[in-house]
């Protein structure tokens, strides 16, 4: 039930921003010792994209940006806040959202980095709508922004075929037009913090005999992924106040097709209710989640009033589920 005056958020604006290089799994087969069968049955990805050299992940998010406040039909001086979900920023310091907030000219708005890993979107976007409902902002701007392919080792088969470069933004809003009161399951379990790692290697800390790159216990992620996506959807379903059969679009975290249909088939979701772009982008982290959302409403397979789950896992571990109700009109 709303009540008089009560701020109900809501997305308002969507972009995404690919780089036009792409890295197919045959141009795979002729750097490493993999094939294109190993990889499309493994992870359902065919290809992924690749940032050129002028591009950062600031300058991804900005062109998605762009594109969102074009949707929502604000301009950069209206933004109050910007969250940008990286995991792979261009600098340790300073946040990648400041350089962000500089290329769109948003003066006004505060900025700051969120790094919750793949999950780092789902954290900004709940970010946005507790201050958004509470009436502290008006217009709040979710980026999720990376560029895995620059901390990845390009001779490891088990780990560089997997990710793409990429990002996605979203703008929200509030209004006084009832909604579904949007429902968060957030959560970590750090006892397994080393299951995904890329360090810092300026920091001294780090052994030197720690790779500098990307690494990863893939079949032990696997599992996790599956588990964490099965309960936190379920409890975000639940936390709605709804069943299983009511909503109407599945957005997961677009890592691997068999983690997605795995967890799918747990939670009884028909296919055509699953949005899936693995195949064209590989894992793109924080980003994974704005593109496909951008995706499935240019598709137009979401439609005002119907209701979205969206879940994504990643490093940490940690997990991020919600539950909305679409309706992008204030
Ligand atoms: O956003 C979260 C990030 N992380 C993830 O989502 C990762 C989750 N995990 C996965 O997606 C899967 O575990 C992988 C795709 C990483 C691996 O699939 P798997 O079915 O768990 O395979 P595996 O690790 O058990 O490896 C099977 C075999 C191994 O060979 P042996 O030891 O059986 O002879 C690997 O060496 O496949 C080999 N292999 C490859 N072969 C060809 C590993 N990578 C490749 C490759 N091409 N690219």
């Amino acid at each position: 039930m709303s009540s008089p005056g009560e701020i109900h958020p809501r997305i308002t604006g969507w972009g995404k921003s690919l780089p036009s290089k792409v890295l197919t799994n045959f141009d795979l087969e002729s750097m490493l010792d993999t094939t294109d069968e190993w990889i499309r049955t493994r992870t359902g990805i065919k290809e992924r994209r690749i940032a050129g050299e002028g591009e950062t992940t600031a300058s991804l998010a900005a062109r998605a940006s762009l594109e969102a406040m074009k949707v929502a039909g604000l301009n950069a001086e209206e933004l109050d806040l910007i969250l940008l979900a990286t995991s792979t920023g261009d600098a340790l310091i300073p946040a990648g959202s400041a350089s962000l907030q500089k290329a769109l000219g948003a003066k006004r708005a505060g900025a700051c980095d969120v790094n919750a890993a793949c999950c780092g979107f789902m954290y900004g976007l709940s970010i946005a709508y507790q201050f958004v409902s509470a009436g502290t902002f008006k217009n709040v701007l979710v980026v999720g922004s990376e560029i895995y392919s620059r901390i990845l080792d390009w001779k490891d088969r088990s780990t560089c075929v997997l990710f793409g470069d990429g990002a996605g933004a979203i703008i929200v809003q509030g209004s006084n037009k009832p909604l579904l009161k949007p429902y968060f399951v957030l959560g970590t379990e750090g006892e397994h913090a080393g299951l995904i790692n890329a360090p810092n290697s300026a920091n001294p800390a780090v052994k030197s005999s720690a790779s500098p790159y990307l690494t990863m216990d893939g079949p032990k992620i696997f599992k996790l992924a599956v588990t964490w996506m099965v309960k936190s959807t379920e409890k975000a379903i639940e936390g709605a106040g709804l069943k299983n059969e009511q909503i109407s679009l599945f957005i997961p975290h677009q890592a691997n097709i068999r983690i997605i249909e795995s967890a799918m088939n747990t939670l009884k979701m028909p296919k055509e209710r699953i949005f899936i772009n693995v195949d064209k982008y590989g894992n793109t982290a924080s980003a994974s989640i704005p593109i496909a959302l951008c995706e499935a409403i240019e598709e137009n397979r979401v439609k005002p009033g119907e209701y979205i789950a969206l879940t994504a896992f990643g490093a940490g571990i940690s997990w991020a589920s919600a539950v909305i109700q679409w309706d992008p009109k204030i």
